[in-house]
């Protein structure tokens, strides 16, 4: 695999990271969404790079020693890498550095690649939300992560 560096989402990013967010989910992040994210000090938007290209992203959030995946994807012509394991790895390192003690997150009950990407990292099922998402309407799954 080519050299993934995984550091903080910069602005400069965020022409690429938006046009990959409309590509991936149906129901997309803004560009000013992601740009809150860079300037909120509760928030860690990480970029996964190669050279100068975006290969994947995540958004955390850390509020009274729990954190939140809010976003996570891998761009579609890098997957299958092992891209979404390295961002994996440093969240739950932001994670350990910043002594929380849980991490959770919502997936949609369809997605078996993030559900499983999830499951190896040992989250587990902790409730549903019933039709929590749009476009296509459908349930999410909580998972949770205790450190
Ligand atoms: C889910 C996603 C982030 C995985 O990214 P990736 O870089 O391809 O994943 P990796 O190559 O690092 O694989 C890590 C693990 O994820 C799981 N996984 C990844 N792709 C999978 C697939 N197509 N089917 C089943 N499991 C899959 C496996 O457990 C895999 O571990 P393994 O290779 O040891 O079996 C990527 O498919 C994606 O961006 N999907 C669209 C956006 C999305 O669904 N985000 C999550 C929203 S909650």
């Amino acid at each position: 695999m080519p050299d993934v560096v995984i550091r903080k989402m910069a602005e400069r990013d965020l022409m690429e990271i938006v046009a990959l967010e409309k590509e991936i989910f149906a129901d997309p992040w803004s560009y000013e969404a992601f740009r809150t994210d860079i300037q909120n000090p509760m928030a860690f938007p990480l970029a996964a790079v190669i050279g100068e290209s975006i290969a994947g992203y995540s958004c955390l959030y850390i509020v009274a020693g729990e954190m939140q995946i809010g976003n996570f994807a891998v761009a579609p012509d890098h997957r299958g890498r092992g891209i979404a394991k390295l961002l994996m790895n440093r969240i739950l390192e932001i994670a350990k550095e910043r002594e929380c003690d849980l991490i959770f997150l919502e997936v949609r009950e369809s997605n078996q690649p993030a559900r499983s990407l999830y499951e190896s990292y040992e989250f587990k099922v902790v409730g549903r939300r019933v039709g929590y998402y749009r476009n296509p309407y459908e349930n999410a799954i909580l998972m949770t992560r205790e450190l």
